[in-house]
């Protein structure tokens, strides 16, 4: 735990340089790196840019794989997870993967309630679920996450596995349950356009990572940070799942410790 936001982001950001520099790359495999989207990064993004450009860092023999998108976003929308991407983390694109959530029908039919919408819907919805099943293989591919970095959820949840998702899940099509709704929607202008569903990696995907790193910063984050380090493993707090994984690093704010 460190006593602020900027210390807790400094240490992240230490951390992922430290394994990124010990990594010796091979001609096939290169150091693959898992990353999170939302207000809590964003200073770490900023720090691994600065010791990139003090040459402290390169990412040449990084391959960057992020842990979920919106459903129903196009990539050039402001909040798509895609546009945060590019805002926050200057790597080539060829290095760089992220879930495709772009709306395969207009996403006013997709919460639609006539029966033509849902067949619409449907369709959309194996279209992502090819999407997903495609991006577990390329994980697979690049011989699986050496760092997964992300957030936590106020509810616990991280990626987008809400509470009561499978410990065994994979990338997937989520819906996103109300309080992480509500909690994103402070991003959005208008509430009519916030997407009811994401895809993201699954509980499974995400414990096969090598190394886990997990950020919390601020006082709405305490009781998550509790339930998933001191309660039991269960399924109502998916982060407690981090405590069968045997390389994981909880960085908190003293705010964000301050649950008791
Ligand atoms: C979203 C993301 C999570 C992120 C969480 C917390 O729901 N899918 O990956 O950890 O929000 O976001 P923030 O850091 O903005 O509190």
């Amino acid at each position: 735990t460190f006593s602020t936001p900027e210390e807790a982001s400094e240490a992240v950001a230490n951390l992922i340089i430290s394994r990124i520099n010990a990594f010796g790359p091979t001609q096939h495999h290169k150091f693959v790196l898992g990353l999170p989207t939302g207000g809590t990064p964003t200073r770490v993004y900023e720090i691994l840019a600065e010791r990139c450009e003090a040459s402290e860092i390169s990412f040449e023999h990084v391959i960057s794989v992020n842990l979920d998108e919106y459903v129903g976003l196009p990539p050039t929308h402001e909040q798509s997870y895609h546009h945060f991407m590019e805002e926050h983390f200057d790597i080539p694109p060829s290095q760089t993967h992220i879930l495709p959530g772009v709306p395969i029908h207009p996403i006013q039919i997709i919460t639609g309630t006539d029966p033509s919408a849902a067949s619409e819907w449907e369709s959309d919805l194996k279209a992502h679920q090819v999407s997903c099943a495609a991006y577990e293989a390329l994980i697979t591919y690049l011989g699986g996450i050496n760092l997964l970095f992300m957030g936590i959820g106020a509810n616990g949840h991280i990626g987008f596995n809400e509470p009561g998702s499978s410990f065994e899940s994979r990338t997937r099509v989520v819906a996103l349950n109300e309080g992480t709704w509500e909690a994103n929607a402070r991003f959005f202008e208008d509430k009519s356009r916030v997407p009811t569903h994401a895809l993201s990696m699954g509980l499974g995907t995400i414990l096969d990572a090598q190394e886990i790193i997990v950020l919390a910063l601020g006082s709405n984050k305490a009781e998550a940070i509790r339930r998933a380090v001191e309660d039991g493993i269960n399924h109502m707090t998916p982060a407690s799942v981090l405590q069968q994984h045997e390389r994981v690093t909880f960085v908190a704010d003293s705010s964000a410790a301050s649950g008791r």
